[in-house]
């Protein structure tokens, strides 16, 4: 036992190091805060935050640390308990195992991870549901909350391993696993000793003793580290001062517990009694691997003692004194005391007690209460975890492909094999990819899988090179590639390997492969030096994975030479003011010199700019392959281009920023002299345009649920840029010529060129130069110049009838018409035929395809309030989707469309939606009056 002083603590600078570092690498759209705080409201709608009223800390939806998951509201009969807006929502998870990750963390640095649950009868069962949280591979813990209005917080100090740390949640089959909020918080190293990188503390009561009011809860700002400081209300006599209370006298302090809390303590009722504590071990089924418990009690006097008084007290637990004379509280400076091994008892009693010699009552003034649980389980080695999360990105693969690759080992992800020893890190040593229909190229982050020693990835569709650098993975003894399509020829690393007889690899049935080394044109390309452009850091890699190409809106396939046809009523003029606005943003582009490319480097991807993929305003767009056989779309800038460097730096500023599954992104780019290019990873399947006119490839007509897909997807692109993006950005050219698909069908945005970033405090940018393409442009912003987000939104509408009417913006015969006016005559006489694209014959629900052109029409309200916005149309999006996939299609819904009452087409202002049927379960409405309830700790300390 100890009895200290506490000290002043020395956490400041690198608090900050951990917020640069913390900082740096997130995307713009999903940063930690100043103070290096990640606090996530579970489930809340949408893809921006707030700031929380009351702690003023900035709260993130979901987005960016978990992809599985649906949001739910908690009952309204519930909503009064639930003191914050965090509370209010949460996500529910319908797998076995789903994590959060918490990235950008520092390796071995010391982390608060709070977890926090209330059920609040979301799903009107009222039965909440039981389940397990691990935090990382070492701590687990069942969530068992019997009451609706209760709210339970799992919280745990670790030494986190990784820059990286997963919780999770568990389906033990006792229901749904949910979560309401999740919080980490940096803690300076010095602070809780007992927390190594061998055991970790998990909460079980932090108390402040003295107010006398349940919602006096200390924590940010009062407390730097987000600690939640709760009163215990009981018969005791609350003293206090206004005083501020130290914690330390010079830089001994391991606990740094805010003077808030040290300014109201504790006596008896009764003089001549004892403050008494009792609580039990939780048990080990809840926390399994427990240690025992380690009890941290703070004191400091908050009255001056008259000289002929004596304060002197002594802790008690489970009847041993902790001191043998007692101890005296000085006045205004918190002492600590606390035990450092941790005590194995199964009921605690604990009791602070005045000594014989005392004339004066006993108290306290504050108390945290932990079990120690043990951090010598060692996830999976961190370079095999980045690289089969790169790899699960890449592919998209579903699975079961969640937390810790190999940890436990009864999660385990499917299809990989792993090793487990006791003092080292597990190592994946299989990974069986077989018929998983993996599409796009190798994955560069197979090599970096360094105890890999079986590799199957046979029978996917797998195009590209063989990466040279597989030849480098020193325990490979089998390579299973046959089965897929790619080209090029085998790498001499891999023939090697092959002679030796250190490995088998299997090669066939890759129709473009070239065995024998002859004519092989992208072999050629083997010993440039673009593999050090590759080779560019872990994380940019992540993002490059996710690549999309872009601009293939100059790759159509539209013959005559067809120029862009983008319209500039005025020529917007690149005033010497504009390039500097955009030289700041150099800078974005300098923190990827590693994604930069030279002007030779462009002719060796390109084999000499040699096949041209299509032309546009800018120039034109080449085909070509980097080293690892990846194939590119580069668009180089030509002389002639009337679209400038502005556009330039506009899209490649854009796209070095922000990135999202349904936005391209930009492989590299170059700035090299006069050249100026963008490179994009190769979207197969061309333009959504070339599709709806059936003039694609193999000419195939979408099906409805494929066009409804990419309307969704589409629209999540646009309501990223929207609401996802700070500040938010508008397109400006939305069109079906910008929404490109990859060999899945799954839809980009494209084209940023013409792109604006508007502050978010502004309702619209007021433009001097309208933008954008005939037949999608958003007549209110032609005629007040007033761009807003809504603009895009009238432009997605368009998009969209096309969708559904397989016919052009402007169709041509017999007269000129613009789509709008061609489907709304139609659609008022309650003829949805009329104007379903013929080619998709009866294959789709009626009531989704009405439901989708009537939203077609509220995007083209001409007045942009009326408009929805592009979240409302991903929502309702989601319910065509749905409203298809429950249809038979024998059409018996009833349809009532708003537009059946109106026909001359006048919106409603949005979301007054009623026009879809509603298949929603409704609940029964809740009656019943529940009375405010106090939210209380899950199992409290009794105190008499
Ligand atoms: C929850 O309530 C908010 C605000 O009332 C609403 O915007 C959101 O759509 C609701 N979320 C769900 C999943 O119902
Ligand atoms: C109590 O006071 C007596 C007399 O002043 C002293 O001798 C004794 O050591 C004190 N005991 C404790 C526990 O402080
Ligand atoms: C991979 O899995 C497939 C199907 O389960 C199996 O046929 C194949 O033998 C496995 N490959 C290896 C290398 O074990």
């Amino acid at each position: 036992m100890e009895l200290s002083t506490p000290l002043a603590m020395t956490g400041g600078p690198w608090l900050l190091i951990l917020c640069l570092a913390a900082g740096a690498v997130l995307q713009a759209c999903a940063q930690p805060d100043s103070k290096g705080f990640i606090s996530i409201d579970c489930g809340l709608s949408g893809k921006t935050g707030y700031m929380d009223d009351k702690t003023k800390i900035s709260y993130s939806p979901d987005a960016g640390f978990i992809d599985v998951g649906t949001n739910h509201n908690i009952s309204a009969k519930y909503m009064h308990t639930a003191n914050s807006k965090h509370l209010h929502n949460l996500r529910s998870f319908a797998g076995m195992r789903n994590c959060y990750t918490l990235r950008s963390l520092v390796p071995g640095a010391k982390y608060i991870i709070r977890a926090t649950f209330k059920y609040g009868n979301y799903d009107g069962l009222n039965r909440p549901p039981a389940f397990d949280l691990h935090v990382g591979v070492n701590y687990r813990h069942t969530v068992d909350i019997t009451n609706p209005y209760e709210m339970e917080h799992v919280e745990v100090m670790i030494v986190v391993p990784d820059d990286f740390v997963q919780v999770c949640l568990v389906n033990t089959g006792a229901g749904a696993p949910y979560i309401s909020s999740l919080d980490l918080r940096p803690l300076d190293r010095s602070l809780y000793p007992q927390v190594t990188a061998a055991q970790g503390l998990a909460l079980a009561f932090r108390i402040n003793f003295g107010p006398t009011d349940h919602t006096d809860i200390v924590r940010y700002p009062d407390d730097p580290h987000d600690r939640i400081w709760y009163p215990w209300l009981n018969d005791w006599t609350e003293i206090s001062t206004t005083q501020k209370v130290y914690n330390s006298l010079g830089n001994n302090s391991f606990f740094m517990v805010p003077s808030a809390v040290l300014q109201t303590a504790v006596i008896p009722l009764n003089v001549s009694r004892n403050i008494k504590i009792s609580w039990i071990s939780r048990p080990t089924t809840m926390d399994p691997g427990r240690l025992g418990c380690i009890v941290i009690l703070y004191f400091a006097e908050l009255q001056v003692i008259p000289a002929n008084a004596v304060r002197q007290m002594n802790v008690v637990l489970n009847d041993k004194p902790w001191y043998t004379t007692g101890f005296t509280p000085e006045y205004r400076y918190a002492a600590v005391t606390y035990n450092t091994l941790p005590f194995e008892y199964l009921i605690y009693e604990l009791s602070i007690e005045a000594t014989n010699n005392a004339t004066l009552p006993p108290f306290i003034n504050a108390a945290e209460i932990f079990f120690v649980f043990a951090t010598t389980n060692l996830g999976t080695d961190s370079q095999d975890v980045s690289a089969i999360t790169a790899i699960k990105a890449k592919y998209r693969v579903t699975k079961n492909w969640m937390g810790d690759p190999c940890v436990p080992k009864t999660m385990a992800w499917d299809s990989l094999t792993c090793s487990y020893t006791i003092d080292s890190r597990s190592r994946i040593t299989s990974v069986n990819l077989s018929s998983s229909g993996l599409n796009g190229d190798i994955s560069s982050y197979f090599t970096n899988l360094k105890a890999v020693q079986s590799l199957d990835l046979s029978n996917n569709n797998l195009i590209g090179s063989i990466p040279e650098a597989l030849a480098q993975l020193p325990f490979l003894t089998v390579l299973d590639l046959s089965g897929n399509q790619l080209n090029g020829s085998i790498p001499s690393g891999l023939l090697k390997r092959i002679q030796e007889g250190s490995l088998k690899l299997i090669y066939g049935n890759n129709p473009n492969l070239c065995i024998n080394g002859n004519s092989c044109q992208l072999h050629a390309k083997k010993n440039s030096k673009l593999a050090l452009y590759i080779a560019v850091p872990a994380v940019l890699l992540v993002v490059i994975v996710l690549v999309a190409i872009l601009l293939i809106c100059l790759l159509k396939r539209k013959k005559q030479g067809s120029v862009d046809n983008s319209i500039m009523l005025q020529n917007e003029t690149v005033t010497s003011h504009a390039i500097a606005n955009h030289v700041a943003d150099y800078s974005s582009l300098q923190r990827l010199e590693s994604r930069r490319f030279t002007y030779k480097e462009l002719e060796i991807i390109t084999n000499n700019f040699q096949q041209v993929l299509g032309q546009g305003g800018f120039g034109y767009v080449y085909s070509g392959f980097l080293e690892d056989g990846a194939q590119v779309a580069v668009k180089l800038r030509s002389h002639s281009s009337n679209q400038g460097v502005k556009e330039f730096l506009a899209e490649a500023e854009i796209l070095t920023r922000i990135h999202h599954m349904n936005l391209v992104s930009m492989v590299g780019y170059c700035m090299d002299g006069e050249y100026m290019a963008l490179i994009y990873e190769y979207m197969p399947e061309g333009t959504l345009q070339e599709h709806i006119e059936g003039s694609n490839r193999n000419g195939a007509c979408l099906s409805w649920p494929q066009r409804l897909r990419i309307a969704l997807e589409s629209a999540q692109g646009l309501e990223y840029l929207h609401k996802g993006c700070n500040p938010p950005i508008i397109h400006r050219d939305v069109k079906a010529t910008n929404i490109l698909l990859n060999s899945k069908l799954e839809a980009r945005i494209a084209d940023f060129g013409l792109s604006k970033a508007f502050n978010s405090n502004d309702t619209h940018v007021y433009t001097n130069t309208l933008v954008g393409t005939p037949g999608y442009v958003d007549p209110e912003y032609q005629a007040t110049m007033q761009l807003t987000t809504k603009s895009d939104v009238y432009s997605f509408g368009i998009v969209l009838l096309e969708l559904v009417t397989g016919k052009p913006a402007i169709l041509r015969e017999p007269e000129p018409i613009n789509i709008i006016s061609w489907a709304r005559q139609r659609l008022a006489q309650g003829n949805i035929e009329a104007v379903v694209d013929e080619r998709m014959g009866s294959d789709y629900d009626v009531n989704s395809v009405w439901k989708a052109a009537d939203l077609a029409l509220k995007c083209t309200a001409y007045s942009s309030m009326q408009r929805p916005t592009m979240t409302d149309m991903v929502a309702q999006l989601h319910e065509c989707i749905e409203l298809e996939n429950a249809g038979d299609y024998a059409n018996t819904g009833v349809y009532t469309s708003s537009s059946d009452n109106d026909p001359n087409m006048s919106y409603d202002a949005y979301p007054t939606d009623q026009s879809s049927i509603v298949r929603r379960n409704s609940t029964a409405f809740e009656m019943e009056h529940n009375l405010r309830r106090k939210t209380t700790m899950p199992t409290g300390p009794d105190a008499r």
